[in-house]
């Protein structure tokens, strides 16, 4: 079975095992289907100033909302103190179930010590949180497989099979932020389809910084991976060397590269076309990029398909059912084997920008401006 096959069955077994309890099943946590008031859910994320969190927020609150539940929604501001204290008063409210995604991965072990003390469950969304047993559920995409869609931009949008070590294809690498676990998977995913060509001296890094520790961003930050680009362009890109591609694990990261690029004449100065980039997120900038002509793809992971398999799980936990067609394999957190479920993510080019995302409804034409 590949992988898309594994998340719709895994989203199936969710979906069923929620409409098997919905037959007259008495939950543990609230009332029956369809009942209002049927229990208060926390849901944290880590930031309101990045467009996918937003979308992420809402999605969970209003599937939990249709379902009945009330639930707490919170943003951290990026702010280890400020989710650590809304986790706690959570807590404190008496929160069914809380859904957590996190800013720090490791840094949360007390609140989820406490949380488990308390019996509630925890779902680590998104991003998996880390060295602490008390982690019940996992609901992401496959990051090691976005990683790789993250190569596979590179190698298709550079032609890498066409080129040859005479005449190396000189790109620079982005990672996400140390603290996120997401971070290693798309690092991973994209090193291990780049690899063969470093091996083969088809693809060069000028400033050798190569390894996840010194590339990475961290808190996803596009400001800090705008200096630093600007750096590696001012020490390493002086004289003849054209930069031709950018590693980038996420959309604001690719923006703010292709701006330091053009203010070094990237884009304007013949021989210098603006070197090709990916991303992650498929925010509406980037795609009204990719549609300019600028960013060359970034990777979709639909926001509404992870709220609504976090809504069904957690629909699942509350109705006293144990959730079934979960990965028990991929997702080690340093403590245990967090039982998860892994969606599938798109990638998208100008080609398909119509398909995959304005047919589906994830951006519409006109915030894209067409
Ligand atoms: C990661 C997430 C990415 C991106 C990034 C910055 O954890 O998986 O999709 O949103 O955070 O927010």
């Amino acid at each position: 079975m590949n992988c898309k096959q594994k998340s719709l069955m895994a989203v199936l077994a969710l979906v069923m095992a929620a409409g098997i309890a919905f037959v007259g099943c008495q939950k543990e946590g609230g009332g029956q289907a369809g009942e209002a008031g049927k229990g208060l859910i926390g849901v944290v994320m880590p930031t309101r100033s990045e467009e996918r969190w937003i979308k992420d927020g809402n999605a969970v609150k209003e599937g939990l909302e249709n379902l009945g539940y009330t639930v707490d929604l919170q943003y951290s501001d990026d702010d280890i103190a400020t989710q650590t204290r809304q986790i706690d008063d959570m807590i404190t409210k008496g929160v069914k179930i809380l859904v957590i995604a996190s800013i720090d991965g490791s840094a949360l072990s007390n609140q989820l010590e406490n949380a488990a003390a308390s019996n509630i469950p925890v779902i680590s969304y998104d991003r998996l949180l880390m060295q602490s047993p008390n982690v019940d559920y996992y609901v992401s995409f496959d990051n090691y497989k976005v990683g790789g869609q993250m190569g596979d931009i590179l190698i298709t949008g550079l032609k890498l099979d066409d080129a040859s070590a005479a005449n190396p294809v000189i790109v620079e690498l982005f990672a996400g932020s140390p603290d996120d676990n997401n971070s290693v998977g798309f690092y991973q995913g994209a090193m291990d389809k780049l690899q063969p060509y470093f091996d083969r001296g088809v693809l060069r890094v000028p400033s050798g910084q190569i390894d996840r520790a010194v590339i990475g961003t961290l808190r996803w930050d596009a400001a800090e991976a705008q200096k630093r680009m600007e750096n590696l362009l001012s020490a390493h890109y002086s004289g003849n060397v054209v930069l031709n591609g950018i590693l980038s694990p996420y959309d604001p990261i690719s923006l703010s590269c292709l701006e330091a690029c053009k203010a070094v004449g990237y884009g304007s100065t013949p021989g210098k076309p603006l070197p090709l980039v990916g991303g992650q997120d498929c925010i509406v900038a980037s795609v009204k990029s990719i549609l300019a002509g600028e960013q060359y793809a970034t990777v979709l992971k639909d926001t509404r398909s992870l709220g609504a398999a976090t809504v069904t799980l957690v629909d699942t936990l509350m109705r006293g059912e144990t959730p079934t067609g979960l990965d028990t394999t991929s997702y080690h957190n340093g403590a245990k084997i967090v039982p998860s479920l892994l969606l599938d993510s798109v990638i998208v080019t100008k080609d398909n920008v119509q398909s995959a995302v304005i047919d589906t409804g994830y951006h519409t034409a006109e915030a894209l401006g067409l």
